[in-house]
């Protein structure tokens, strides 16, 4: 997979993306990352990235051209077509379902805005999908953007150690996580469940859908709404 990132500060989300799982996804060859800033398509002694909102108000907007360069760049530079998102707190929320779809295109580019936000004509005639990442508000969409990237990146083939991983993972199935417990069994700060150590691999398996299942009813009610839920999961959420 292809992701390009337009941003003033490309250099940022790169070095999200040295670390860990999205790394080795780099060093295997399962994900190639690109920058693209457009100031470099700026024009003038300033190269002049924003201008002030017309009808006045706080802050900068970011101009159409150089951004629309820099998309011009990033899509020349490979023939494979590429979804256009846009990371604005305006967006659709991401969550894991959006994770997967994306996880599944050849190549995505990833706008970042900075200052109040981009002039909309470029939005509507260049943005595929506009996403958020929560309702709270970023500097910038870099932060968002890494997290697209680690998002997308650990589900490539390939990225995880344990091809099991993704599968289990919290919202896979649309439920939180169950807790995990390793060495030692014994500690001052408790003991591990017994179940986890009987080797009935039917009882840990049911025991970790009750947990996975309790905590969400506890703390994710909304998800429980949209989880796809058995008749012997809802006999265990009564237990
Ligand atoms: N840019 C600023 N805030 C953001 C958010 N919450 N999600 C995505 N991009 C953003």
């Amino acid at each position: 997979m292809r992701i390009d990132v337009i941003s003033l500060f490309p250099e940022f989300v790169a070095q999200c993306a040295a670390f860990g799982v999205v790394g080795r996804a780099g060093e295997r060859g399962l994900l190639t990352m690109h920058g693209w800033n457009p100031r470099d398509y700026a024009e003038g002694n300033y190269r002049r990235v924003d201008e002030r909102p017309f009808g006045g108000g706080p802050g900068m907007v970011m101009l159409i051209d150089p951004l629309r360069a820099a998309i011009a760049a990033a899509r020349a530079a490979d023939p494979a077509p590429a979804r256009l998102i846009y990371l604005s707190p305006q967006g659709a929320r991401l969550d894991q379902a959006k994770v997967r779809e994306l996880a599944g295109h050849e190549r995505l580019i990833l706008l970042c805005g900075r200052y109040e936000g981009v002039d909309e004509r470029l939005i509507r005639a260049e943005v595929d999908e506009e996403l958020s990442i929560g309702d709270y508000v970023l500097s910038g969409g870099e932060l968002a953007a890494a997290v697209v990237v680690d998002a997308v990146a650990r589900l490539q083939d390939g990225a995880l150690g344990d091809a099991e991983s993704a599968v289990q993972d919290s919202f896979e199935d649309g439920l939180l996580d169950c807790p995990h417990y390793t060495r030692p069994v014994e500690h001052e700060l408790g003991s591990v469940p017994q179940v986890l150590m009987s080797g009935n691999h039917a009882r840990i398996a049911q025991w970790r859908r009750q947990q996975s299942l309790g905590r969400t009813w506890q703390r994710r009610p909304d998800l429980l709404n949209e989880a796809a839920l058995s008749k012997a999961d809802r006999k265990l959420l009564e237990a």
